[in-house]
Parts: structure tokens; C-alpha cells; sequence
């Protein structure tokens, strides 16, 4: 049986989900706190591997940026069961954080970057032909342990080499693709959907400059700056998100947030690059209405516990 435990003033508690590095939350995470406000819901932050928060004294339990997981994905996964009124839920957590749910994309017919996975212990040859890649870990964020290697350069093949040994000796999955270079002129674009009195409804697009200069060499802190800008979407990249979003495991009706990522490919089409159903920067600050826009669907998903 499910109780619900309320505030002795009747007031709705929701918690806002960081991690210990990111106590205030990140900046543009704090832009729905006086939508919020508004709406009386008075939100707080809650770390998510602080074991004094008790998780079922809220309502509404909201991921945001818990962005330290990566190394302990098994921890944060479990947490995340463990946390009855999260959103997004637990299910979708646990599917969301391994980076192979782009293979299960792209069987169900989405366009996907092309990608190819070491596994720990695998023996591991860069491809023969030049050409530039990017090496990654299938379990990340904020473009932590990943690289761009030019095949050409003898160095960086030594390089590429190196880097899967690295996250093959740490007993994590290498993911291989080729480098999409429309993102060093078109960027990436980033479309956010927020869930809405109908269901999860496209809100706004950014575009976020390229991240990858060259080989990955060691670890740089909790995530690398971003250049972020406004964009409007185009329809090609609004019909690849959508076809994104009905592959989603479960639906999207139990989403509150959804992003598509996406870069053009080599014939200049969008492909998914990642879909962020975990913890991702909504960017709610460059867009006119976005914060009151996720501050209403806190409280759709709200209502629906309350
Ligand atoms: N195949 C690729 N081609 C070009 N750039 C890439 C590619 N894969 C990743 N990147 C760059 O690296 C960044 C981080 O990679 P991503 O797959 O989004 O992982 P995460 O954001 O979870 O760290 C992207 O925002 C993009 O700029
Ligand atoms: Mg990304």
C-alpha cells in the first residue's frame, strides 16, 4: 500500500535532485523555482546519495543533476528504485544510463550515429581506414572520458589504443562512431520536450557548440563547459525526435522531461547522437516561457500523486 505523506500545512513537498559537487543546483535549474513559487510549491534540493534525506517524505521526487553517477551507475540505479514518487521513474533510469540503448533506437528504425562497443577485456584495433572518431564510455555525462582521434596521425591511434585500455581496465563499455563534423559548423541541437495536460510537448531547441577538440586524456572535473545559444527547430529534427520519443520503453506519459540530441550526419540528415531521459540540462533559461513551462509540468506530475 502507498501512503502519501504531506506537510503538516497541506503543502505539496518536491524535491529537486543534485549531487554533492552541485548543492545549490546548477544555475539554470534554479529559474523554476519562482514559477514554481507561483504555483505554491515550494521545491528543495535534496543530494541524491545523502542517506539523511528521507525520499518518501515527498511528493514528487525531481532528477536534476546528479551528474557524479557515472563511476557508481549500479548505486545511483538502485537509489533510483528505492525512490517511489521519482520522476523520471526508476525504470527509465535504469535504461536510460547505458549508452546501448542507442542500438535498441536504431533497430526500431530511428536514425542513429553509427556505433560499434568494446567490451571490457575485448581486444581493441582502431578501424584501418583515416578518418576521424570519438571514443566514449557507454555509461557518461558530461562529456567526461571522451575523445576525437584523427586515424591519420599515427599518435592518436597510439592514443585511441590507450583510452579504451583505460575504460576496458576500469570494466566499462567503449563506445565507438565516427565523428560527426557538421558539428564543428551546425552544432548540436537539443530539442526538450516537457510533459504537458496532453502528454510530453516539445517546448524549445538550443544549439550547444562542439565539445570534442582531441584525444581524451584524463579526467577534467564534473562536466566541460558548454557553448549554449538559442535555436529554433526544424522539422526534420522535430520528426526524428518524435520518432525518438515513440521508442521509448513504457511510453512518454511517464515522463516529465525528455531531450534529443542530434547532429547532422554525412548526407547532412539529423541522426541521435544521446536521448536524455536522466539528468539532463533542460536549458529552460533561453527559452521565453520555459521555466514557467517546467514548473507546470511539476505540477501535472504532481497532481497526479497528490
Ligand atoms: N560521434 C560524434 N561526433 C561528433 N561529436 C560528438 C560525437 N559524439 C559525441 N560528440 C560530442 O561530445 C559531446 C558529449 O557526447 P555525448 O554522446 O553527448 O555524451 P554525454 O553528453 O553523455 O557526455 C557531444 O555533446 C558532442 O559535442
Ligand atoms: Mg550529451
Amino acid at each position: 500500500m502507498t501512503t502519501h505523506h504531506t506537510s503538516t500545512r497541506g503543502e505539496p513537498r518536491v524535491a529537486l535532485v543534485t549531487c554533492a559537487e552541485l548543492v545549490d543546483l546548477d544555475p539554470d535549474d534554479r529559474l523554476v523555482l519562482a514559477p514554481l513559487a507561483a504555483r505554491g510549491i515550494p521545491a528543495e534540493t535534496a543530494v541524491w546519495d545523502d542517506p539523511d534525506v528521507d525520499w518518501s517524505s515527498y511528493d514528487l521526487v525531481v532528477l536534476r543533476s546528479p551528474w557524479d553517477y557515472a563511476l557508481r551507475r549500479d548505486e545511483f540505479v538502485a537509489w533510483a528504485a528505492s525512490v517511489a514518487a521519482l520522476v523520471n521513474p526508476a525504470d527509465v533510469v535504469r535504461w536510460n544510463t547505458d549508452k546501448r540503448y542507442l542500438a535498441e533506437l536504431s533497430a526500431a528504425g530511428v536514425p542513429t550515429v553509427p556505433t560499434s562497443w568494446v567490451e571490457p577485456g575485448e581486444s581493441w584495433q582502431p578501424p584501418a581506414e583515416t578518418g576521424e572518431y570519438v571514443l566514449k564510455p557507454a555509461i557518461s555525462a558530461g562529456s567526461q572520458d571522451t575523445g576525437r582521434y584523427d586515424l591519420a596521425d599515427p599518435e592518436h591511434r597510439d592514443l585511441a589504443v590507450a583510452h579504451v585500455r583505460r575504460l576496458s581496465d576500469a570494466g566499462r563499455v567503449t563506445m565507438v562512431q565516427p565523428y560527426l563534423r557538421a558539428v564543428d559548423t551546425e552544432g548540436e541541437t537539443a530539442l526538450l520536450f516537457l510533459a504537458g495536460p496532453d502528454g510530453l510537448t516539445f517546448s524549445h531547441a538550443i544549439r550547444k557548440g562542439p565539445m570534442l577538440t582531441g584525444p581524451d586524456l584524463g579526467p577534467d572535473g564534473l562536466y566541460k563547459a558548454e557553448e549554449i545559444t538559442a535555436r529554433t527547430a526544424r522539422p526534420d529534427q522535430l520528426a526524428v525526435a518524435e520518432k525518438t520519443l515513440a521508442a521509448v520503453p513504457g511510453g512518454t506519459r511517464q515522463l516529465l522531461y525528455a531531450r534529443v540530441d542530434l547532429i547532422p550526419g554525412p548526407d547532412g540528415e539529423p541522426v541521435l547522437v544521446e536521448l536524455e531521459l536522466t539528468e539532463p540540462s533542460l536549458f529552460i533559461g533561453y527559452a521565453d516561457g520555459a521555466p514557467d513551462r517546467l514548473a507546470a509540468a511539476i505540477a501535472t506530475h504532481l497532481a497526479r500523486r497528490t
